[in-house]
């Protein structure tokens, strides 16, 4: 529209200037002006639309659009090797990676605990079917050799034991038991070579039980400080210089 409108405005002072009389001025005189004296005349119609102009320049860039959708799942990495053991966390280390630790060392103890139980059980057996027997959480066990009562006593001491102590009927029988296997008669580890009449265990306490054979203990000749035990399970007191059969208890 200002084209066309510029375009009728040099039409029409080309139309002056053929009407009217050119006056001059300025200091070059280039700046003219058309004077007519006739009247205006009226306007001319508007000319036709110009033609369309060039494309002009890229506008700025707009700001950034909202985020799009979330894509699809992406397909699963392959599994990677297993690492290196760690070094040792320290003391005091507490949170699941610690109580995971502590549950993998308890399992293997276990497991653990299981094989060794079986191969106890094994030696058990094998111990009771030679030369064992057993009474409650206590284990006899004869090697059949005979000896005084110190040689007997240091026998079963560097076995880890001790001479046959029975403190019940139980552990009595247990040690008869191995006296009629062996058809011999063990010694037992209880004395009165401290107090005459007074007889206590190696440990030096009383004697809580006893199984004397009727109208023992008797002293006999004045020199009996120990005991043996008769194949019957019955007890007498005798001669600590006589050879009697080793057993020891373990437990
Ligand atoms: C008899 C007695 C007994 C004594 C033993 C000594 O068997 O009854 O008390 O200890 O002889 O050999
Ligand atoms: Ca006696």
């Amino acid at each position: 529209m200002l084209l066309l409108q510029t375009l009728s405005a040099l039409l029409l002072g080309v139309s002056l200037v053929a009407a009217g009389t050119k006056v001059c001025h300025g200091k070059d005189k280039d700046v003219c002006s058309i004077v007519t004296c006739e009247s205006p005349g009226k306007d001319g119609l508007s000319g036709k639309d110009g033609n369309e102009g060039p494309r002009g320049p890229v506008g700025e860039q707009g700001p950034p659009g909202l985020n799009g959708p979330p894509g699809p799942q992406g397909i699963a990495g392959i599994q990677g090797l297993r690492g290196a053991q760690g070094p040792q966390g320290e003391k005091g280390e507490t949170g699941a990676s610690a109580l995971e630790a502590l549950k993998i060392q308890i399992l293997s103890m276990g497991g653990r605990l299981t094989a060794l139980q079986i191969t106890i059980t094994a030696m058990i057996k094998a111990l009771l079917f030679s030369r064992g027997t057993s009474a409650g959480d206590k284990f006899f066990v004869t090697n059949g050799v005979e000896g005084n009562y110190n040689d007997a006593k240091a026998t079963c001491s560097k076995a880890g034991g001790q001479l046959a102590s029975p403190l019940n009927s139980e552990e009595n029988q247990a040690v008869s038991a191995l006296s009629l296997q062996y058809k011999k008669k063990p010694f037992l580890g209880i004395n009165d070579i401290e107090t005459e009449g007074t007889f206590r265990y190696l440990t030096g306490e009383l004697i809580g039980y006893s199984n004397w054979n009727p109208n023992e203990p008797n002293n006999d000749k004045g020199v009996e400080d120990c005991v043996e035990m008769y194949t019957t399970g019955k007890w007498n007191d005798k001669n600590c210089n006589e050879k009697h059969l080793v057993v020891c208890e373990f437990f």
